[in-house]
């Protein structure tokens, strides 16, 4: 495994270097580290709880964690949630969240590459695979700019950029209106089809995602239209984008409409069922609000085929490498003890064993973890 060691002070106090970094990036990971820019509103998964097997013909020790996604095999349903690079600050960050994924085998996407695009001495500022040579990568890039005109070419600069192995394009209609950002999105269905017909060609699989404001029955369905070979559908319950740029607001006028919209979205819980229900055999990457390996147990006895986290693992990468090996530690040993519990040898056998509260109460009574 190769590894490389980064001081506290990389990831820390802004240097000389980052100041001059894209301020808009740098101003988010210091919201999302230090003002509280989560949701009110809940995920829902509180609202599920597991049926305990008492008598569970299973050991702890032997449980089958591994999961795929993207063509890709990985030891654990778990990723990295696509955040940072194109900075000194965020390569730090991303590559300390690198080499962790790649011990655990975990997967992992990296932040918009429009920075990179646009100003190409920045590509290097996102390498990851040199610590990161097995993790299933995901390269990234926003339904804004393909509104903007970016297409195939752009999609496979992105990707061979930072060796990936498969396409993010996320969806952020909500955020890019509060920060009067990119606000014209006719066009890009079309864009969206254009590049997934291109990639397929070779292979490369590219997944839609939300940034946390959910999705519907009908967009899974138009997403699937267009071609996606997965979706992530982050729904709304933890780190709220509204309240993100209400926090990095320049006018008064700009963070009132961030503050009004902090709570829109459609919850994690309910956009899982809604994208599960529209397409049934999609890879689904759960996320928005997980946080903890009994929320990704039961993203994925919801339908998932893995979940995501990222402000979680930003506040680790912050701390230092220790913290984040602890937080895929616990993530994954309550992952463990929910499958233990449940009698799930493998992490598809977890479906089907959620209860909604009040619903078929009279077996399950006081089994809420
Ligand atoms: C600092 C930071 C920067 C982010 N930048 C991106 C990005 O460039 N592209 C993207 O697709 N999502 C981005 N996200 C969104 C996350 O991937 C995720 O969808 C969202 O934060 C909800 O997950 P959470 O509740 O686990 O934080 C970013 C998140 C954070 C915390």
């Amino acid at each position: 495994m190769v590894r490389e060691v980064i001081s506290l002070r990389d990831i820390g106090p802004r240097t000389d270097e980052t100041l001059r970094d894209p301020e808009a990036k740098q101003r988010h990971i210091d919201a999302c580290l230090e003002q509280s820019v989560e949701y009110v509103k809940t995920t829902g998964l509180e609202r599920y709880h597991f049926v305990n097997e008492a008598l569970p013909e299973l050991s702890l020790g032997e449980l089958d964690l591994s999961a795929s996604i993207a063509g890709r095999a990985l030891r654990a349903p778990l990723m990295i949630a696509p955040m940072t690079g194109g900075t000194a600050r965020g390569q730090a960050i991303n590559r300390r969240l690198a080499a962790v994924a790649e011990r655990y085998g975990l997967a992992m996407g990296v932040g918009s590459q429009r920075v990179a695009l646009e100003s190409p001495e920045r590509a290097e500022y996102f390498r990851v695979r040199d610590v990161a040579p097995g993790v299933p990568l995901f390269a990234n890039l926003g339904a804004g700019q393909l509104a903007r005109g970016y297409g195939p070419a752009e999609a496979r600069r992105a990707i061979s950029m930072i060796g990936a192995d498969a396409l993010f394009v996320h969806f952020n209609a909500v955020q890019e209106a509060v920060q009067g950002g990119d606000c014209d999105f006719r066009g890009v269905a079309r864009r969206l089809t254009a590049i997934c017909r291109d990639l397929a060609a070779d292979g490369i699989p590219v997944y839609a995602r939300e940034v946390c404001f959910g999705m519907s029955e009908a967009t899974a369905l138009r997403l699937v239209d267009c071609g996606v070979a997965g979706i992530d559908c982050c729904g709304a319950g933890g780190t709220s984008w509204a309240k993100v740029e209400a926090w990095c607001a320049r006018t008064d006028r700009s963070r009132e409409i961030g503050l009004s919209f902090g709570e829109w979205g459609i919850p994690t819980s309910e956009s899982i069922a809604n994208v599960r229900h529209a397409a049934p055999e999609l890879p689904l990457v759960a996320s928005g609000g997980l946080c903890s390996g009994i929320d990704l147990a039961k993203a994925i006895a919801l339908g998932a085929d893995i979940g995501a986290m990222a402000r979680p693992f930003l506040i680790a990468a912050h701390a230092g490498e220790e913290a984040v090996v602890r937080l895929v530690e616990n993530v994954l040993e309550e992952l463990r003890i929910c499958m233990f519990a449940t009698g799930s040898g493998t992490v598809r056998e977890l479906r089907g064993k959620l209860r909604r509260d009040g619903v078929g109460a009279s077996d399950t009574r006081g089994q809420s973890p």
